[in-house]
């Protein structure tokens, strides 16, 4: 049972949930790098799911795919880069449900690990379409929701990275999951956790869980995405709203649940842009392989640590310990 419905019995009828992975994901103290200060421990979400492709997505969709079902609709029309881990999650996911995802996607550079995506999108099932710009995938939103009708049912529409409400609850979620493993005594209370930022729902979900299960803990943000507006205020927007929905259907949270001071944002790892490999991005790569055996990508993951290490240098997590969440998941 999900820890959202154990803390909230009321959840059960109305927020139903699909189980697509093995809870809780492990929380373990990684080697210390050299140089280093902090303790950093890793939250490994990268082996969450049970369908092809594990990470952060798929936390989403284990709130997500219900409610499209609970809607009456039969297909998922959504919006990424040319190597979105969202998009192929949520069709290798949504296929496996009976239902269809339509994707329109935004150019970003491509490299051997786009390639790559692409390859895996191709067989994923998806009908795919490539609109290249922001501006020109939202003009098209319009005439695919027409086109992808089932009978005179539109599609699901669903933001980027999946970050809606509902997508924001699995967030919730392994918020209170890091609470419980904190509480149970695996690792102290954290100062601080850090995780890359696509389109927010993950660090906004986060700091809503911790904030619900009482944990002091800072979510960090570190943003890697410049073709939306990710900012402080804007991911609060997005927590609240997944907050808004928990007592609109029907859960007595305490009031007020999250305080703007336990949710950072760094903008200094994003390099170039959305999707363009950094010198310290490829330097985190190197020293994660080389001392944690840890396998980072460049677009998310390599920005994330990349930030923890440099937040260690300028000593802002005052000591620690602190959590790097691994929200990739390649199988
Ligand atoms: C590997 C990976 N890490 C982190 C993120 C960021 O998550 P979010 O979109 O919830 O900010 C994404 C997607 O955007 C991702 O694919």
């Amino acid at each position: 049972m999900p820890l959202l419905h154990d803390r909230y019995p009321e959840l059960r009828d109305t927020l139903p949930h699909l189980s697509l992975g093995a809870a809780p994901t492990p929380l373990r103290r990684l080697p210390a790098f050299p140089g280093a200060e902090t303790e950093i421990w890793i939250k490994d979400e990268g082996v969450f799911g049970d369908g092809g492709w594990g990470g952060n997505k798929v936390r989403k969709l284990e709130w997500l795919l219900p409610d499209v079902v609970r809607r009456g609709r039969r297909t998922i029309l959504t919006v990424g880069g040319l190597g979105t881990n969202w998009g192929l999650a949520a069709a290798l996911y949504a296929g496996e449900h009976g239902l269809a995802t339509v994707l329109a996607l935004v150019d970003q550079p491509v490299d051997e690990h786009v390639r790559a995506q692409l390859d895996r999108l191709r067989n994923s099932g998806a009908t795919v379409y490539f609109t290249h710009t922001v501006a020109r995938t939202a003009l098209s939103v319009p005439g695919l929701l027409v086109r992808h009708r089932t009978g005179w049912t539109p599609p699901y529409l669903l933001p980027a990275g999946g970050s809606s409400p509902v997508g924001v609850l699995g967030y919730v979620e392994v918020g209170l999951e890091l609470a419980a493993q904190v509480e149970a005594g695996i690792m102290p209370e954290p100062t601080h956790i850090v995780t890359a930022v696509g389109s927010g729902g993950t660090a906004a979900g986060l700091a809503l869980g911790l904030a619900l299960a009482g944990l002091r803990t800072c979510v960090v943000g570190v943003v890697v995405n410049d073709k939306l507006r990710l900012d402080q205020r804007g991911l609060l927007r997005a927590a609240r709203r997944a907050e808004g929905l928990l007592r609109a259907r029907g859960a007595r949270l305490p009031d007020p649940v999250l305080s703007a001071d336990r949710l950072l944002l760094v903008r200094d790892q994003l390099g170039p842009g959305y999707g363009h490999s950094t010198e310290s991005g490829r330097a985190a790569r190197t020293l994660a392989l080389e001392y944690a055996d840890l396998e980072l990508e460049p677009v998310y993951t390599a920005k994330a640590m990349a930030a923890v290490l440099d937040l260690d240098r300028r000593r802002v997590f005052g000591g620690g310990p602190i959590v790097y969440l691994h929200t990739d998941g390649p199988r």
